[in-house]
């Protein structure tokens, strides 16, 4: 069955359709002793946060050996690498000459780079509720738009707000660890004033083609009984729009103004600064029911919460190694849903992340995932919707996050002893779908 699908011809994407793969600085660089520490560092050297207890010291040890990285991603014939800038490593001396040695490395090699401005290793001395850390965010961009703006081909003000505040800020599995709940809000609010505020910094350093790399999945309701519609209703406002709606049409969701800090009108007008694309990063659909006294499990942690929602299970799918459901044509979904609602509004559209977890080199079950999800996407460009491009989370196989080394994301692997690189079956795959684009 999965052969079968895989081996229908694939669809022709649009010419200039951008095809990429993602990664970011923490996750893959390294080399923490030449750089300050980040929220993330404080973090992992807590005894249990890290499901295995490791920490990202030397991670794929990118830092020092980004040359064979830029060849993987030379061999794979992507049009784009999308990365991130580590803010605690341009805050060190020197730091700054890294990126300017891999953009041109990657320009050499005839790879656009795709710069993340923040994907969640914020310094230690900054904190997200704090509105002063989004002045500091846009004094940051413009450092970091002046040297690298000459070679830089689109930048991504920030990662996924929405699981830096819901994980980091208002469950604690993530860094910086804060149990906050509902009062977590304000962190969201900072996050996309900080967006607003680079974008505005990007254009003034004369950088142009700029965009967010949000998280956004449908949200399908329990059933049809009023109490798990108006769950997953909420679910949906909270990890969704709260994080589309500014941007997009300068509001936010019925509400949640009043719960934020400063003078929100004035801020919207900041964060809604026109961009020229938004990115979605897309796992998985979640279903949503009516609260349950249910307990949050994450990172093999678990404990009791009070939301007035329960995620519940997507029956009959298949899952990945992160126990994920595999859902391709929910991104369709996905992309007609956006286009629908915002209309005009919404500029091009760019999947900035994709992706899966699997054991193994031979992974078929990657492939699958991934030709899925690209039929998926196609169908949605065929509805009509302007997606401009499509980036594959990850290059590497690197340190994800409270699960540690754990999860497996890469089309290629990693070796954490020797740091090996060898690419996996759907590297090999992804190379030949590129070429046959082409
Ligand atoms: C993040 C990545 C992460 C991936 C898989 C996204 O939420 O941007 O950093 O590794 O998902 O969990």
């Amino acid at each position: 069955m999965i052969r079968r699908m895989v081996t229908n011809p694939m669809p022709q994407f649009p010419a200039g359709f951008l095809w990429g793969v993602s990664t970011s600085a923490h996750q893959i660089e390294g080399a923490a002793d030449v750089r300050e520490p980040s929220v993330w560092d404080v973090f992992t050297a807590e005894p249990g946060r890290v499901k295995d207890g490791s920490t990202a010291a030397v991670a794929c040890d990118s830092y020092h050996r980004y040359h064979e990285d830029v060849a993987l991603l030379a061999g794979l014939g992507v049009d784009a690498y999308r990365f991130s800038v580590s803010w605690p490593r341009v805050d060190s001396p020197g730091g700054l000459d890294f990126y300017d040695r891999l953009v041109d490395a990657l320009c050499a090699a005839g790879v656009r780079p795709v710069v993340t401005l923040f994907h969640w290793d914020l310094p230690v001395a900054l904190d997200w509720l704090e509105r002063d850390t989004a002045s500091r965010f846009a004094d940051h961009v413009s450092v970091v738009a002046e040297r690298l703006g000459d070679r830089v081909a689109k930048w991504i003000t920030l990662n996924e707000p929405a699981e830096h505040t819901l994980l980091g800020h208002a469950l604690g599995v993530h860094a910086p660890g804060r149990r906050l709940m509902f009062d977590a809000l304000p962190v969201a609010h900072h996050q996309l004033l900080a967006h607003g505020l680079a974008v505005r910094a990007l254009r003034a350093a004369g950088a142009g083609d700029i965009g967010i790399a949000n998280s956004h999945g449908p949200t399908w309701a329990a059933s049809e009984k009023p109490e798990d519609r108006e769950a997953a209703e909420f679910y949906d406002l909270l990890l969704n729009r709260l994080f589309s709606d500014p941007v997009l049409i300068g509001r936010y969701p019925e509400g949640i103004g009043e719960l934020m800090p400063g003078d929100v009108e004035a801020d919207l007008k900041v964060i809604a600064e026109p961009i020229d694309w938004y990115g979605i990063n897309y796992y998985a659909p979640t279903r949503v029911g009516a609260p349950q006294g249910a307990e949050i499990e994450f990172g093999g942690l678990s404990f009791p919460v009070e939301l007035p929602f329960t995620v519940r299970e997507i029956e009959d799918r298949p899952v990945t190694d992160f126990g994920w459901p595999v859902v391709p044509e929910a991104l369709t979904e996905l992309l007609t849903g956006f286009a629908g609602r915002y209309g005009d509004r919404l500029p091009p559209v760019l999947i900035t992340e994709n992706g899966c977890s699997y054991e193994g080199v031979d992974d078929q079950e990657r492939i699958a995932y991934l030709d899925g999800h690209i039929r998926a996407l196609h169908r949605a460009v065929e509805a009509g919707v302007d997606v401009r491009g499509y980036f594959v989370w990850s290059l590497l196989d690197n340190f994800e996050w409270a699960e540690g080394y754990a999860r497996r994301f890469g089309l290629v692997h990693t070796d954490f002893e020797t740091l090996e690189r060898t690419p996996k079956a759907s590297y090999t795959w992804l190379r030949d779908l590129l070429r046959a684009q082409r």
